[in-house]
């Protein structure tokens, strides 16, 4: 079935406002609720969200770590970190900017000036985010930088030049200023200024030497700044530094477990293994907007208070997005942009024809249309009686009635209603076409809910089997990972079969399409594909009679509003009888993904769902697609490509390049193993799908990223928030010159473990 592009089109007409929204990084200090009640929700100019909360010991915000100090003593007041004496300036969804401090080294005729700085915000919920860069001005200067939490970290630069016409206006590359990059996690840093020849031969266009870190997007490099006296004061004003915050350094699966997890409802959950160090931070999910951290969680957007809808439609908002529902007498799908409702250009005859019918014509119309309905329900009702006896409608019938939980759960849905829904099956609301029918959009008034409405194509025997077939097995299957079958309609020629709508495309669409989508990470990866498996090995074994779902496919696994992953489309699955392990059918199923021993004997086993089921694997680690166009011969299919790849040692080169990046070398070499294992040409010497399972999780325990932060750290960020110690964790260090000189600071906080660092002159 094709979902692919009724996801895409989907996305464009429901998420249109909403993408606009997202760029925008301050969502969190937006919705209705900021801070806790009974809490500030700003300090000066700076609005404080939650987690972050004003006060040391108000219990306003998250965590000691996300305490924020409103120091009143200042008019406006100014905000600082916890006890420290770092000012803040902003806070956004994932980051908080701070003010800067800079070390300097100043040669002149009452001798050497020198400042150095250090910035330690170790045991906090901040790390150095990698906007930051770490720079030198100066001409006869070069700088170290030397971190050691949480790994030891020590790189520099050297800024040179013998004459001011050397250096390049706007161009921080070596003359006269130096740049580098530092990497992503780290919590603390000291930098020492050094020169080579005291700024003897350049001292007149370069008295001074500076070094700082800060945000890479605020500081443009100008000759100027070279001979600025004020150049220390334009940086700690104008280029702050970035810090990026998350909560604790459990990855979501951990924390979803815990019983401080703090994403609320409606919103989901995203790792921060990219920040290196660990932890998490929640979002709202689409549609909804408002602080993800407090409860009761984001809220819906009414999108319709905008007006999004075309003048002849009205807007509905719904949980998530809204839809619009064309007047009588209009079609379309009523959206404002592009689309529009279009009068139905029937009014006109109609009206007349209606007045100038006589009594008897209607009376003949009239007698005449209930014949024919009588006789096409009449015929129908046989169709129906036929279609149920000949495609398993017996058997579905006693399934409803004998299983009560389906009874419950599964609707029967008028055709009527079903017509309303869908705009009587307009062009604009169909989401796709498979080779079993077409799938619909479709929005239940009572009560109000989107759905996919699929109709197989007309009077083709062979795909109302399949209808029946996916009744059938839909209705004994409950799992949160396969897509739920809501309800059906068997008044129509053809049956529908109503399911929930599962938002965000298939799995395929994000493999193929969007491989560079800030979501899906490794672990995401990861996530999906123990979702997937645990789904098929439930079918597998769980419900009261095994079911293989023969088209196991990336096509066929959608994703929710959360990522998670959901089986779909059973047309083609097949019971299988309690005593049996095999069953005889024609082969049926999507080349790339069919398993070759099923293709030659036509034996059906689960174990084909398995070699399915690899090769989503290897398409979800490689990010190629299960059949190629346009390689050669060997590199056609994935399953025979991949598994040459592995023989010839070449497993990192066809690795998706984020995974490669994500994943440790054991797990990625045990998925390799395992994608090799499910892709044997001899179905026994497969892993059945629950050993697929207990792999993926296993490999899913054992994650060391790189960046996350070693477990003694870890522990002091839990004993923080647990406020049993009580130092300050949020210091900046300067050292001024013993003697009070023309350079004063203007930071001059001291808190205990405030210490100086003196460079060697
Ligand atoms: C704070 O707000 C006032 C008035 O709105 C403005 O003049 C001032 O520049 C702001 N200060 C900062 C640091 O943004
Ligand atoms: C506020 O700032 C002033 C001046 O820097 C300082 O003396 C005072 O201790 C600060 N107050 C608090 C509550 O941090
Ligand atoms: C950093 O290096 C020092 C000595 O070179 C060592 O004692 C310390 O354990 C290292 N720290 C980390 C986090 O590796």
């Amino acid at each position: 079935m094709m979902w692919l592009k009724y996801s895409v089109l989907f996305h464009l007409v429901l998420c249109l406002p909403l993408t606009l929204a997202r760029t925008d990084t301050r969502l969190i200090t937006q919705g209705a609720t900021i801070a806790k009640p009974n809490c500030q929700r700003s300090c000066g100019n700076l609005t404080v969200p939650y987690p972050f909360g004003v006060g040391i010991e108000t219990g306003c915000s998250f965590g000691r770590g996300f305490n924020v100090n409103c120091n009143t003593s200042f008019n406006p007041p100014r905000p600082f970190i916890n006890s420290g004496n770092m000012e803040i300036i902003d806070i956004t969804d994932g980051t908080m900017s701070v003010k800067n401090w800079v070390a300097r080294r100043c040669y002149g005729p009452d001798g050497l000036r020198n400042y150095t700085m250090s910035i330690n915000v170790t045991g906090t919920p901040l790390t150095f985010s990698d906007s930051n860069r770490f720079t030198i001005v100066g001409c006869d200067d070069f700088a170290l930088i030397q971190a050691s939490s949480p790994r030891n970290f020590s790189s520099g630069c050297v800024a040179m030049c013998s004459n001011i016409s050397d250096v390049i206006e706007g161009e921080c590359t070596g003359i006269g200023c130096c740049q580098i990059e530092i990497p992503r996690g780290l919590q603390n840093f000291e930098t020492r200024l050094l020169t080579l020849s005291s700024h003897q031969t350049v001292s007149s266009f370069s008295p001074c030497g500076y070094a700082f870190l800060g945000d890479y997007d605020s500081f443009d490099f100008t000759i100027a700044n070279l001979d600025d006296p004020s150049f220390m004061q334009t940086v700690t004003d104008q280029v702050p530094v970035i810090l990026d915050w998350g909560i604790g350094s459990q990855n979501c699966s951990e924390a979803k477990r815990s019983n401080d997890y703090a994403c609320q409802q409606n919103s989901y959950c995203v790792d921060l293994a990219d920040t290196g160090r660990g932890g998490y931070r929640c979002n709202c999910s689409q549609g909804f907007q408002g602080n993800p951290y407090l409860s009761p969680g984001c809220t819906d957007i009414n999108e319709c208070q905008n007006n999004p809808c075309d003048a002849h439609a009205t807007c509905i908002n719904t949980p998530g997005g809204y839809i619009c529902s064309c007047a009588k007498g209009y079609v379309g799908d009523g959206e404002g942009d592009g689309h529009r409702c279009i009068a139905k250009n029937s009014e006109f005859p109609v009206l007349k024809f209606a007045l100038g019918m006589s009594f008897g014509f209607l009376g003949i119309i009239i007698a005449a249309t209930w014949l024919y309905f009588g006789i096409k329900s009449r015929k129908l009702m046989k169709l129906r009686e036929k279609f149920f006896q000949q495609n398993g409608g017996l058997l579905l019938k006693q399934q409803l009635s004998s299983n009560e939980v389906s009874m419950k759960s599964t609707k029967i849905f008028t055709a009527q209603e079903l017509e309303k829904a869908t705009n009587n099956y307009a062009e604009d609301r169909i989401l796709g076409r498979g080779g079993y029918g077409t799938v619909y959009k479709g929005l239940l008034t009572d009560p109000q809910q989107i759905v996919a409405i699929k109709k197989s194509r007309v009077m083709d025997q062979n795909q109302i089997e399949q209808f029946i077939n996916e009744v059938i097995i839909l209705t004994q299957v409950n799992h949160r990972n396969v897509v739920k079958l809501l309800g059906c309609c068997l008044e129509t020629e053809v049956p529908l079969l109503v399911y929930e709508y599962v938002s965000n495309g298939t799995l395929f669409h994000h493999i193929h399409n969007s491989g560079g989508m800030p979501w899906f990470s490794w672990d995401n990866r990861i996530r999906i594909a123990i979702e997937s498996a645990s789904a098929l090995s439930y079918l597998h074994s769980s419900a009261a009679m095994p079911v293989i779902h023969r088209d196991v496919k990336s096509p066929n696994i959608l994703l929710d509003e959360y990522y998670n992953a959901k089986i779909s489309d059973f047309g083609a699955s097949r019971l299988v009888p309690i005593d049996q392990t095999q069953v005889s059918t024609l082969v049926q199923g999507t080349l790339g993904y069919l398993d070759p021993e099923y293709f030659h004997t036509g034996q059906l086993t689960d174990k084909s769902d398995v070699y399915s089921f690899g090769v989503v694997l290897a398409e979800l680690m490689t990010g190629r697609k299960p059949l190629s166009n346009t390689k050669t011969d060997d590199e056609k299919s994935l399953s025979t490509f991949f598994l040459m790849s592995l023989k010839t040692n070449r497993l990192f080169q066809i690795l998706d390049p984020r995974v490669r990046r994500e994943g440790s070398l054991e797990q990625l070499q045990a998925v390799a193993e395992l994608i090799k294992r499910c892709l044997k040409l001899h179905s026994e010497e497969r892993p059945t799908m629950k050993e697929v399972v207990m792999e993926l999780e296993g490999l899913r325990k054992f994650s060391n990223h790189p960046w996350i932060l070693q477990p003694e750290v870890e522990e002091e960020v839990v004993g923080l928030m647990n406020e049993e110690e009580a130092t300050d964790l949020y210091t900046v260090t300067i050292s001024p010159p013993a003697s009070t000189g023309p350079y004063t600071m203007q930071h001059t906080g001291t808190s205990p473990l405030i210490h100086a660092i003196n460079s060697p002159r």
